[in-house]
């Protein structure tokens, strides 16, 4: 286990802890990352002393250089210093007890293995030593190494305890099975089922930070079907719960939209680790239950869920406790403009549509791309060609209208001060009516985007409108 100590930071406090006759370990997910080979090279380092972590903290600091900041979290007995690419963390060995309604530890000292015990998974809880007599010794009471080979979650206490202790570890638990292609064992796994409710008493940031992990796994299928399957979404994400399952009228059916939905969230993992353009794959279709109609002529149709997906994108936002700025309007756009390329890809291309599309994606065109092709989830091989074969047509007509009219971060070339002043006018209906008419022209290819067409054209509307041009 020695090797997982090479980085100099080790030896630094093993020198401080043996010199002053106090036990420390490093402990969780630097050891369980090493040991499944995953990149330690900047991630975070937990330090576990049976003593105060605060006092290490302070003792590592002076060593690697008087002025470097120690933050003490005083509540929680930890203490956290910056090194290099390094956040690490120097905690106190302890035993906790929990109340009923918070996730707020009632905090006592005690021995490695009464911390090791009150951690949340057999992985996480392995720790190697840095004693100077002990250092590299490996100790593992729960055997969480064997759990790493059977690619095991798996709580080191009774699952209710472990759960009922903390129960965001319900969402850890579905995050590391996601993430490393785990799978939660059988007793672990009922005591989620058993204990779903207890959720509510966590708070949204901390719960929207694992959904986010989950969606940034490689195949994030696995975590959001563990989650529907235990009853977990339905309390932390309803609005994608409710697009599961499937209705039969008249002979006709629907997909599943949540498995659809999940489907194309795989799809897109492949190709983008932009965790909001998996964000805008998870709630492209959104607005499906909503809008879902049968009509017996049509079928089951979804009018209009774009538009719909697209309001619901804020409230959904803002109750997960999402950013509200720039990507949150960014979803908001691309489960606008979902269906435009399809649209495209099935009609004769117009040139004028093609423009439409580059102004209203702008430069976010390309991820548009992105989420229509993973947005082909059919299992018939021909079918995705055909549309793949389609979408490459829509491609190369985009490069070709934008290599031509730069229509990207188009600015229509008259302002409206240029009408105001042209007409002698103040600011009025008719100055957006001309705006518009200019924009249009241009995108419709009536004219040129270029300043001396557009005026011209102004000038041309301006009269239809009895407007003079001061002279
Ligand atoms: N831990 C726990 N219960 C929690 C959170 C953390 O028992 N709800 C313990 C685990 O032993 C974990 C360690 O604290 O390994 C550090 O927690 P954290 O940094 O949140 O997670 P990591 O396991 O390091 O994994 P990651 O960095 O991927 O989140």
């Amino acid at each position: 286990m020695k090797k997982c100590l090479k980085n100099p930071i080790f030896r630094i406090i093993s020198e401080i802890v043996s010199n002053d006759g106090i036990p420390a370990f490093v402990v969780g997910g630097y050891v369980r990352d090493f040991l499944l080979n995953r990149k330690t090279s900047d991630r975070d380092i937990d330090i576990l002393v049976v003593g105060s972590g605060i006092d290490l903290a302070h003792k590592f600091a002076n060593e690697i250089g008087s002025d470097t900041k120690v933050t003490v979290f005083k509540t929680f007995g930890t203490a956290m210093v910056r090194y290099h690419e390094h956040q690490i963390e120097f905690v106190g060995a302890r035993k906790e007890s929990y109340r009923r309604d918070s996730r707020k530890p009632i905090v006592e000292d005690g021995t490695l293995e009464d911390d090791q015990k009150r951690r949340d998974f057999t992985i996480n809880a392995m720790a190697i030593s840095l004693s100077r007599d002990t250092y590299g010794e490996f100790i593992d009471p729960f055997n969480g190494l064997s759990d790493l080979m059977f690619k095991t979650i798996r709580t080191p206490l009774n699952p209710d305890k472990t759960f009922s202790d903390d129960p965001l570890r319900m969402m850890r638990a579905v995050r590391f099975s996601s993430q490393l292609d785990f799978n939660i064992e059988n007793k672990t796994y009922k005591s989620i089922i058993k204990n779903i409710e207890r959720i509510k008493i966590v708070s949204k940031e901390r719960i929207v930070d694992e959904i986010n992990k989950i969606i940034l796994s490689d195949i994030p299928s696995k975590g959001f079907n563990l989650l529907e399957q235990s009853g977990l979404l339905a309390l932390i994400f309803p609005e994608l719960d409710q697009m599961k399952g499937v209705e039969i009228k008249e002979g006709k059916q629907h997909k599943d939209n949540f498995i659809h939905t999940i489907n194309v969230l795989d799809n897109i993992s492949k190709k983008t680790d932009n965790l909001w353009l998996r964000w805008a794959a998870l709630m492209h279709d959104i607005a499906k239950p909503k809008t879902k109609r049968f009509n017996p002529q049509l079928g089951w149709t979804f009018h209009g869920h774009e538009y719909w997906g697209a309001k619901m994108v804020p409230d959904i936002f803002r109750n997960l406790r999402l950013p509200l700025h720039e990507k949150m309007v960014y979803v908001q756009k691309m489960v606008l403009l979902h269906l435009r390329p399809i649209v495209l890809s099935q009609e004769e291309v117009t040139d004028s549509a093609i423009r439409r599309l580059l102004f209203d994606a702008g430069d976010d065109i390309d991820d548009l791309m992105i989420l229509c092709e993973a947005d082909i989830t059919s299992k018939n091989e021909a079918k995705i060609k055909e549309h793949l074969d389609n979408f490459q047509i829509v491609r190369q007509k985009l490069k070709e209208i934008e290599e031509k009219d730069t229509i990207r971060n188009f600015q229509p070339p008259i302002s409206g001060d240029i009408i105001i002043k042209t007409f002698n006018i103040k600011p009025c209906k008719e100055v957006g009516i001309l705006k518009n008419a200019i924009k249009d022209a241009i995108l419709d290819g009536e004219i040129p985007n270029k300043y001396e067409n557009a005026f011209q054209f102004m000038l041309k509307k301006g009269e239809e409108l009895g407007l003079e041009k001061r002279t």
